[in-house]
């Protein structure tokens, strides 16, 4: 071409989590059996069912010809009211329904958050991080993202000193993210670590990134506190949605919350840029929005969320009695959302491998193993996936030097995920033995 016309990003932008889709559909195709998935987090594709008294809602808002319109570019400002509402009283930070802005999911929120960046200003987050972010942030810049330590070894918290260091020393930084409760590893923050984090904001004149959408999934007994009642004077985006809580992500609907951002004329800016950029595309999808103020007050939704948390709860204890008998593993059972986050403790070896049952299964597997770029948590995540139908993701594409794999807590059916979950804790310890012939 007589012009590059690729981006600077464009190698940046990576998602492993459905890109694994495409072997695991051609490795069912061959075997003729069914893959389990347990790589997306998508609680409908996993069968949970929307309760009735949500779906009247949704039925009756359908008849209501103003939910076919555009909506504000901002969102409905009813539904902004309603949760502009709800924040302030809280009593901590006040907000306005202006500071409030809709988006066709995070997803959007994000690209545009990210993409509307100055290219030099650089925002620091979570190892391992969540790719929709990572990504994003990284494909902006034109740079690998840059990160902080989620230790492993003290409960995925995060390492302060090494985030205090980094910001420190890297004048390219302008905002710290963080995921709250976390995704990909369960991790609830505690309010000591977010006002740590809060002051290394203040003292570098930074800006807060926190991304919310499962401040309500918790299951830790104390909950989560959300950036709002501690964020002081500092600036910061708030990202929350219904993809997970309703649950309804196809309804490709979440939003922004921004405080003190009228504090900072440059930050002020950079907000109105986003706008700016929705106001281009218009506005969100206005049915879900619509519906938000009645599904949130309705006297069932505290008692769906909580149902739902006990679920995740009793899944995440499930397969801490699983995987505490596993070596080779660490296991930090998860607090909130619904993802589990496996580490290999002991390095993995390329000879490693599990015995596949189908010969053709094995022969594409063996195609695809000859790629050397391969991470070694990958091999074995394409292993599991030819050998036992199980998709995974690799922990070594959430950006992390950790070797391991990210799975769900979503199935709803006890003894399929029983046996799904013994299915893997095998494996491990069979792949690991494999190499034990090879020493
Ligand atoms: C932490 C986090 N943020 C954002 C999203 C994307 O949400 P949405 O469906 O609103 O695009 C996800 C989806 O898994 C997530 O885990």
């Amino acid at each position: 071409m007589r012009t590059n016309i690729v981006h600077i990003g464009a190698t940046e932008l990576s998602y492993e989590i459905r890109g694994i889709v495409n072997i695991a559909e051609k490795i069912q195709k061959i075997s003729k059996s069914p893959i389990i998935w347990e790589n997306i987090g998508d609680p409908i594709q996993k069968g949970t069912k929307i309760p009735p008294w949500m779906k009247k809602i949704i039925q009756e808002a359908l008849q209501n010809d103003i939910v076919y319109a555009y909506s504000p570019t901002k969102g409905l400002k009813k539904t902004r009211e309603f949760i502009a509402e709800k924040i302030n009283q809280e009593g901590y930070i006040q907000i306005d329904p202006d500071d409030i802005i809709f988006f066709n999911g995070l997803g959007d929120a994000v690209s545009k958050i990210y993409g509307f960046l100055r290219r030099e200003a650089r925002v620091i987050g979570p190892s391992p991080a969540y790719p929709t972010h990572s990504s994003a942030e990284a494909a902006h810049s034109g740079y690998p993202p840059i990160t902080y330590r989620l230790d492993e070894d003290r409960n995925w918290m995060p390492d302060i000193e090494e985030l205090y260091n980094k910001v420190k020393y890297n004048e390219s930084i302008a905002g710290i993210m963080i995921i709250n409760p976390d995704n990909p590893t369960g991790a609830v923050f505690p309010k000591e670590i977010l006002l740590e984090i809060v002051e290394i904001a203040k003292k570098f004149n930074l800006f807060i990134i926190a991304d919310e959408i499962y401040i309500n999934m918790t299951y830790n007994g104390e909950g989560a506190v959300p950036i709002s009642r501690i964020i002081d004077k500092v600036t910061a985006i708030s990202l929350k949605g219904i993809s997970k809580e309703f649950p309804w992500p196809g309804a490709r609907c979440g939003w922004i919350e921004i405080y003190n951002h009228h504090r900072k004329p440059m930050f002020e800016k950079y907000i109105n840029s986003i706008l700016n950029a929705k106001m281009l595309e218009v506005s969100s999808t206005t049915l879900p929005q619509y519906v938000i103020p009645e599904i949130m007050s309705h006297p069932e939704y505290p008692k769906w969320i909580q149902e739902r948390n006990e679920f995740y709860k009793k899944r995440s204890e499930m397969l801490y009695e699983i995987f505490s008998k596993v070596p080779y593993i660490t296991f930090n059972p998860p607090k909130a959302a619904f993802y589990a986050t496996i580490v290999f403790q002991e390095p993995l070896r390329r000879e490693m491998k599990l015995e596949i049952p189908n010969k053709e299964v094995e022969l594409y597997l063996q195609q695809i193993l000859e790629n050397p770029n391969l991470s070694n948590d990958q091999r074995f995540v394409y292993y599991l996936l030819a050998a036992k139908n199980i998709c995974v993701v690799p922990l070594s594409t959430f950006v992390t030097p950790l070797q391991g794999f990210r799975c769900t807590l979503l199935e709803q059916d006890d003894e399929k995920f029983i046996k799904t979950y013994e299915t893997i804790a095998q494996a491990i310890v069979e792949y690991y033995e494999s190499a034990k012939i090879y020493v």
